[in-house]
């Protein structure tokens, strides 16, 4: 039996949006959306306002999604300028060190003058609206200072996340062609140094990336670092220089804002684009909804820049909206497991919005770590990423949140550039492990294999019928990709990828994804991406990858693996394959366990049968299914004997 958390009193009470309300404006919102985002839109400052709200077609042949698209405005206004006379001096952004001893406060006047002065650096390096400019850069108020002042021009930033490798940098640099390039010398976690600008040197040496004219390094570490002159320049040298004013270039509603690359079934991550008017109303209206945002609260996500909740929910969403938004440099467990609750304190946090697999990986050295923190100031949980399993919740729930706080866990994708199901705080009871309802204008269906359309309580896979403004328009360079991708398996509507079950109460539980993508703490990785890392070894031949069950991580990466002939399969070599992973992709990409497949299980026309793989990664050798078609039964019964997990 599922235990039902009601909202709690204090939230009934005092709720942006009570049950009554969700469900009269979830109504309109579904039966003239139009009329709803016409009315919502009108939170951001438009410089010319829009009067065309809507236009879409989800069919096919004809597909294209456009909203507010008559409209111009620009983000760093809607993030900065216009908060300025009655927010002048709150604090924008709290930057919490990786170091428990340096933190910082910056005003929204401060963020102002930065941008402005950043936004006429990139003009006087010759960046132009449209030109693409990628961040890799660590978590400090210089990320939020950058990507602000492409915005302000017009410019389309590509955040690759700090933890990947020069070799994952390069492909989305080459991808989207980028003129620039903002890094740090040095980025800091747990005391460790990650040698950013080093990296960007390695990746800079790959094909296809010499359309990069500029590298800017902002100084965090003081490590030494390779300045190749005229290339690379000094960010904060050049940065005194500029002016602290700047007027905001005024972009289409349509406009790209950003690219975020992320891992599909297939082939390499993709460029998900994101355009100006409606993610930034999405971003601002679902962070202010569904954290029940006022005026003095404190936020804290704990997401990294490098991932879009920290795109939405870090930066766009909270300072759209005038908030504090804290910046988390380090990591939950340095200098202890105590950390995230010390920070809790420290700055007074209201909102705190984590991934399960923290919340798991803090479960596992109990509750003392918690416990010596007082957390009063907190009066709201969310969560992100994963499913999250209901004993996590319920340690969040009574641990950390004292059993006064609720929890939004909220469901969505970088695809979605919001959240699209999570509870409202004062409107939804909550089930610990269910997303709960659909967020306005968002009707979500259930669909069988053959796109049957279920009611009622069923499972299936996730569909969505209509867009909303949030929605990513298109893949980087690749319309053709977008629409196969997401709009040809169920025709008419949007495939999430996520398979779902709805209850009898209409609540969704997420079950996870039914593709060739696995979710490794939170983190999207194809199978496909792990496969052609580890085919590129010279030593492998062939290689097939799946999801784990994993304590921590939610899912973990399992690799079988087919040497080539001749070639031993020693630990030795397993420990390299493994470092090779880790080296070509990033530290996320680490196999948790690699199997020596002396052949993989495959159907007489060659297909690798993954269904079977995982079961025996999943230790489930007895449920294998149907096996009638495999070209060569005895491989099934070697690889079930060999298993890594018992
Ligand atoms: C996939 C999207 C959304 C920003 C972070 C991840 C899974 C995400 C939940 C949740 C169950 C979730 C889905 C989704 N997912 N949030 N609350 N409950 N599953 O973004 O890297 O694009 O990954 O994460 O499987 O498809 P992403």
């Amino acid at each position: 039996m599922t235990k039902l958390h009601p909202v709690p009193d204090t939230f009934a009470a005092h709720a942006r949006i009570d049950r009554a309300q969700y469900e009269t404006a979830y109504a309109e919102s579904v039966k003239d959306p139009a009329a709803f985002w016409d009315r919502i839109g009108r939170r951001l400052d438009w410089i010319t306002p829009y009067t065309q709200v809507k236009d879409v077609s989800y069919d096919a042949r004809d597909l294209h999604i456009r909203w507010y698209y008559d409209g111009e405005l620009n983000v760093s206004a809607n993030c900065l300028d216009r908060h300025l006379a009655a927010r002048g001096d709150k604090t924008a952004i709290i930057w919490e060190g990786d170091d428990p001893a340096e933190s910082r406060r910056v005003s929204y006047r401060e963020l102002h003058a930065e941008v402005c002065k950043a936004a006429n650096l990139l003009t006087s390096l010759g960046i132009r609206k449209d030109d693409r400019v990628a961040i890799y850069l660590p978590m400090i108020p210089e990320a939020a200072v950058a990507m602000l002042a492409c915005t302000r021009i017009g410019a389309i930033h590509t955040i690759v996340f700090a933890g990947f490798s020069p070799d994952s940098l390069a492909s989305r640099i080459a991808d989207s062609q980028c003129k620039l390039v903002i890094t740090a010398d040095e980025g800091l976690r747990g005391k460790k140094k990650v040698p950013l600008k080093a990296n960007v040197d390695e990746a800079l040496k790959r094909p296809n990336t010499n359309s990069v004219e500029t590298v800017l390094v902002v100084r965090r570490t003081g490590g030494a670092i390779d300045m190749q002159v005229p290339r690379d320049r000094w960010w904060h040298a050049l940065l005194a220089d500029q002016p602290a004013t700047h007027a905001p270039v005024a972009c289409e509603a349509e406009h790209p804002l950003f690219i975020l690359y992320t891992s599909g079934s297939t082939g390499t991550p993709k460029g998900v684009l994101h355009t100006t008017g409606g993610y930034l109303v999405y971003a601002s209206f679902t962070h202010e909804a569904v954290f029940d945002l006022r005026e003095d609260d404190v936020y804290w996500c704990t997401a990294d820049i490098g991932w879009v909740t920290g795109h939405s929910y870090l930066i766009y969403g909270p300072l759209a909206n005038g908030a504090t938004t804290v910046m988390f440099e380090g990591v939950p467990n340095f200098p202890d497991s105590s950390r995230f609750w010390q920070v809790v304190d420290k700055h007074k946090v209201t909102l705190f919005y984590t991934a399960p697999t923290a919340i798991r990986a803090l479960m596992r050295e109990g509750e003392d770590p918690v416990r010596k923190t007082s957390r009063a100031s907190l009066r709201l949980l969310g969560s992100v990423g994963e499913p999250i399993n209901p004993e996590a919740w319920e340690w969040y729930y009574r641990v950390v949140g004292d059993s006064r706080c609720p929890i939004v866990d909220t469901w969505w994708q970088t695809e979605t550039g919001g959240i699209l199901i999570t509870p409202l705080p004062g409107a939804t009871d909550l089930k610990p492990g269910s997303a709960t309802l659909p967020f306005f204008g968002i009707t979500p269906q259930i669909v069988d294999a053959n796109g049957a359309v279920l009611e009622g309580a069923a499972e299936g896979n996730l569909v969505l019928t209509d867009s909303w403004p949030g929605q990513m328009r298109t893949v980087y360079g690749d319309h053709q990709r977008f629409i196969d991708t997401y709009f040809r398996t169920y025709p008419g509507t949007y495939f999430t990828g996520d398979g779902a079950r709805r209850d009898e109460d209409g609540y969704y539980w997420i079950t996870g994804r039914v593709d060739d993508v696995i979710n490794v703490s939170g983190h999207r990785l194809g199978t496909a991406e792990v496969e052609s890392a580890l085919v590129a070894h010279p030593q492998v031949a062939e290689a097939a990858v799946v999801g784990c069950p994993h304590d921590i991580k939610g899912q973990g990466i399992y690799a079988y693996v087919t040497l080539k002939t001749g070639v031993e399969p020693t630990d030795a070599l397993r420990k390299e394959l493994v470092a090779w992973v880790r080296k070509e992709i990033g530290p996320i990409a680490t196999p948790d366990h690699l199997q020596w497949a002396p052949g993989l299980p495959k159907t007489r026309s060659g297909k690798i049968m993954r269904r079977i793989l995982r079961k025996i990664a999943e230790n489930q050798p007895d449920a294998l299914g149907d096996t009638s078609t495999l070209a060569d039964p005895s491989v099934v019964a070697n690889l079930v004997n060999e298993r890594l997990v018992r």
